[in-house]
């Protein structure tokens, strides 16, 4: 481990934005400019510019990923009773939109490889009242689409994807978000396309849902003071509009910045066989909105103190999985076996990633991280 103490966070927005200050401000100045800060031209052009880099005909902006995945599943028309099949080894938000809305989220078990939804642990949860499939391509890997949207079709299921963390992953050389009924986004400042506050977007290939979204995002109106529908009110708004039309440009040398540090990771924990480090589906393309390994079980809470006592931020994406969280546990939820997700509940732990680590950087985490782990025999 080197003895020099670099200063590294676990994300460096500052750093990023200073290397897009120019552009950014000149952005941001247009919009006080014009002063059209609600639903201005601005947001309609990054809206038709993530649509080509998408490759998807429909996107709207909504105020933050969770309301995304909430006006898609209303655009839906899930409700009370229905049941939304989903992964306990993922955010609150996934699970927690489809509770506010009186639906059953059923917790299919993960790919212990991946950490997605496993495709063969799904139709064992489908019942008559199962309307819709949720696979999360968490960190950053998407989840395998094709058998998921092929028991769908099977059942008649919606498929969402919730791609708060994989904007810009391919499955099968196809963008994720594109592929199945529907997706949902996140720009919460720290995702791989980050706005510098709350942002989010649907997507679909189908104009008439499309339509339905955007109602549902606009108190249920399609024309001003004619709701139709009780909706909901959720914009994204121009400012962060101005951020991410900038941010956008740079999406995929962001991508690849992230892949090229997971690379650098790789190649320094190559020789720890007490480290499993994160799988790459040869199907698909993985943008790393984490950096996650599996370590023992009985080691992990070491290695964090360690990591701690060396100056390294780490966090431990999820610690306790939805069907454990007190809000489900009484009621709320379903589920079958989800032994996968408990072990990587308990294995997980994921280190600094972002677009400015430097070579110095990942060579003190990946240091301090063999260090601890070097005696661990598997
Ligand atoms: C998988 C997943 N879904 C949904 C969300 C919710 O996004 P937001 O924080 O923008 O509401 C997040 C963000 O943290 C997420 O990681």
């Amino acid at each position: 481990m080197s003895s020099s103490r670099p200063a590294i966070q676990m994300v460096d927005l500052r750093t990023q934005y200073l290397a897009i200050k120019d552009e950014v401000d000149a952005e941001i100045a247009d919009v006080l400019d014009t002063s059209a800060f609600i639903r201005g031209p601005i947001v309609g052009e990054f809206e038709c510019s993530l649509a080509g880099y998408l490759d998807i005909p429909y996107i709207h902006g909504v105020a933050n990923g969770t309301d995304a995945l909430q006006v898609a599943m209303m655009a839906l028309g899930i409700g009370p009773g229905d049941e939304v099949i989903t992964s306990a080894f993922t955010f609150i938000a996934t699970a927690e939109a489809a509770a506010l809305l009186g639906a059953v989220p059923v917790f299919a078990d993960i790919d212990p490889r991946t950490f997605n939804l496993d495709p063969s642990r799904i139709e064992e949860l489908i019942t008559d009242r199962t309307k819709a499939i949720v696979p999360v391509h968490i960190f950053g890997q998407p989840a395998d689409m094709d058998p998921i949207l092929a028991i769908a079709e099977k059942h008649g299921l919606a498929v969402i994807e919730d791609n708060a963390q994989g904007v810009g992953s391919t499955y099968k050389g196809r963008k994720t978000g594109a592929l199945g009924t529907c997706g949902t986004l996140s720009f919460f400042p720290s995702k791989n396309l980050g706005c510098y506050g709350d942002g989010g977007a649907v997507m679909t290939g189908s104009e008439e849902l499309y339509q339905r979204m955007k109602l549902v995002a606009n108190h249920g109106s399609a024309r001003k003071y004619h709701n139709e529908v009780v909706g909901i009110n959720s914009r994204l708004d121009a400012m962060q509009a101005a951020v991410l039309k900038v941010k956008l440009k740079h999406l995929d040398a962001y991508i690849s910045a992230r892949v090229a540090a997971a690379d650098g990771y790789d190649a320094l924990f190559a020789d720890n066989p007490a480290i499993v480090t994160p799988y790459r589906d040869a199907d698909c393309t993985h943008v790393f909105h984490q950096y996650t390994l599996r370590v023992p079980a009985d080691r992990r809470d070491g290695l964090s103190d360690h990591l701690k006592a060396a100056g390294i931020p780490h966090a431990v994406y999820y610690p306790v999985p939805l069907h454990r969280l007190p809000v489900f546990t009484d009621g709320g939820a379903r589920w079958g076996s989800l032994d996968e997700t408990d072990r990587a509940a308990a294995e997980v732990i994921s280190l600094p990633m972002h677009t400015e680590l430097t070579e110095d950087q990942l060579d003190y985490v990946a240091g301090a991280v063999n260090e601890f782990l070097a005696e661990v025999a598997v």
